[in-house]
C-alpha cells in the first residue's frame, strides 16, 4: 500500500479538538517520513444531521467504506437531545459499525505508570495494568430485531429490544481474543449471563467450542458478566483478554477506562474481518470517551484518548509497528514529565489544555524518531 487513504469524522462536542491534535502528527509524518497519508474528512453526529438531516450521510458512508481507515471524533450533545431517534447522533457511529461491518472492538485499558494515582482505585489494584476487552459490535441487544416500542392500545406501551447472537457471530469474535491473546499473557475470559440469557448459553458453548478446536493453548476462563464488573474494580489485573457481548462491553468497558485514571485515556479500534485476497480489513479507530460537550470547545479537552487511537491504526490498519510503539511511548513520556489535562490532573504536576498536550506528545514522538 503506498498512499492511505485516512477518512477523518471530526463529529461533535470534543471530537474536532482532539483531531486536531492528531492532524497534527500526520502533517509531520507526511513531511518528514514520507508516510503518505491522504486525508479526507466528512461530517457524523450532530454536525451531519443540521448539514444534511441525517447522522452520516450517503457521500460520506461511501467515502468511509472506501477508506483504508476511518478516525473517529466523537458524537452527541444536548443540542441534539430532541431530535428524530433515527437521525440523532449516535446513529451515525452504529450505521458505520454496521454498515463497514466492524465486529470486532478492541478497547485496551492500560494505566501508564505515571497516571497509577489518578484511579479511583488503590494504586497497587492498578499500577502495571494491561487489559483488552474485545466487544462484538454489530450483533446482539443493539441491533437485534424487533426493536420497537409497542402501543398496546389499553393505555400501556411495549419497549422491546433483541439480544440475539449466532453461532458465527460468536466464533468470529472468539477468534480475535484468542489470537490477540497469543500477542498477550495467553489469556482470556469470556463474560456473558448463561444464568438468565439464552444467548448467553450458547455465547458460552461456541466460545467453548472454538477454545477446544483451534486454541486450546490458549488459558480460557468463563465468568458471569456482573461478577465479572464486581472482579474488574477488585482485582483487574487477574485479567488478559475479556471477549464479550456488545451490551456487556460497552458496560465493562467504561468500567474499565476508569481503572487508567480517566475516560480521556481510552483509545479503541473496530476492526472487519480481513479480506480473503488483500489481507486488508476495514478498520475504524475512536476514543471511547464521548463528546463532553460540559467541556467543549474550552480547550480542556484531553486528547490522549484520540491519539492513541491512531497509535492504533498505524498498528492495526498499517503495520507500522514501530511508528506505533513511538508514539505510545510519547504519550508515556509527556505523562512521565508530569504534563496532564484537567481530567487528569493531580497535585504538583503541570496542567495544560488540549493543544498543548498533543504539542508535547508531537514533540517527543520527533524527538524519539531522531
Ligand atoms: C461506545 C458508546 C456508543 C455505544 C454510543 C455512542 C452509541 O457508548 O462506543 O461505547 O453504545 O456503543
Ligand atoms: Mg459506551
Amino acid at each position: 500500500m503506498a498512499s492511505k487513504k485516512l477518512l477523518l469524522l471530526p463529529g461533535d462536542g470534543i471530537g474536532p479538538e482532539a483531531m486536531a491534535e492528531v492532524r497534527k502528527i500526520i502533517a509531520y509524518m507526511n513531511a518528514e517520513l514520507d508516510s503518505e497519508f491522504v486525508l479526507d474528512e466528512g461530517l457524523v453526529g450532530g454536525s451531519a444531521y443540521d448539514a444534511h438531516g441525517a447522522a452520516i450521510s450517503e457521500a460520506d458512508m461511501a467515502k468511509a467504506l472506501a477508506a483504508d481507515a476511518v478516525l473517529f471524533g466523537a458524537v452527541g450533545g444536548p443540542k441534539w437531545d430532541r431530535v428524530p431517534y433515527d437521525v440523532r447522533p449516535e446513529a451515525g457511529l452504529l450505521r458505520l459499525r454496521k454498515d463497514m461491518e466492524l465486529f470486532a472492538n478492541l478497547r485496551p485499558a492500560i494505566c501508564y505508570p505515571a497516571l497509577a494515582d489518578s484511579s479511583s482505585l488503590k494504586k497497587d489494584v492498578v499500577e502495571g495494568l494491561d487489559i483488552l476487552i474485545v466487544r462484538e459490535l454489530t450483533g446482539g441487544v443493539y441491533f437485534g430485531e424487533p426493536k420497537e416500542i409497542r402501543d398496546l392500545g389499553n393505555g400501556q406501551k411495549r419497549g422491546i429490544d433483541t439480544q440475539v447472537y449466532d453461532t458465527y457471530e460468536i466464533e468470529r469474535i472468539s477468534g480475535v481474543a484468542f489470537e490477540l491473546a497469543r500477542t498477550r499473557a495467553n489469556k482470556v475470559t469470556s463474560m456473558e449471563k448463561r444464568n438468565v440469557m439464552k444467548s448467553g448459553v450458547l455465547w458460552n458453548e461456541v466460545v467453548t467450542a472454538t477454545h477446544k478446536a483451534k486454541y486450546s493453548d490458549v488459558k480460557l476462563e468463563h465468568m458471569l458478566a456482573d461478577a465479572g464488573g464486581m472482579q474488574l474494580v477488585r482485582w483487574p489485573k487477574q485479567f488478559d483478554v475479556i471477549v464479550t457481548d456488545n451490551l456487556f462491553g460497552d458496560m465493562l468497558s467504561d468500567i474499565a477506562a476508569m481503572l487508567t485514571g480517566s475516560l480521556g485515556m481510552l483509545p479503541s479500534a473496530s476492526l472487519g474481518a480481513p479480506d480473503a485476497k488483500t489481507g486488508s480489513r476495514k478498520a475504524l479507530y475512536e476514543p471511547v470517551h464521548g463528546s463532553a460537550p460540559d467541556i467543549a470547545g474550552t480547550g480542556a479537552a484531553n486528547p490522549i484518548a484520540m491519539i492513541a487511537s491512531f497509535a492504533m491504526c498505524l498498528r492495526y490498519s498499517f503495520n507500522m509497528i514501530a511508528e506505533a510503539d513511538r508514539l505510545e511511548a510519547a504519550i508515556a513520556g509527556v505523562l512521565d514529565d508530569g504534563i496532564r489535562t484537567g481530567d487528569i490532573m493531580s497535585e504538583g504536576k503541570i496542567k495544560v489544555g488540549t493543544v498543548e498536550m498533543g504539542d508535547a506528545i508531537l514533540a517527543k514522538f520527533k524527538a524519539l524518531a531522531a
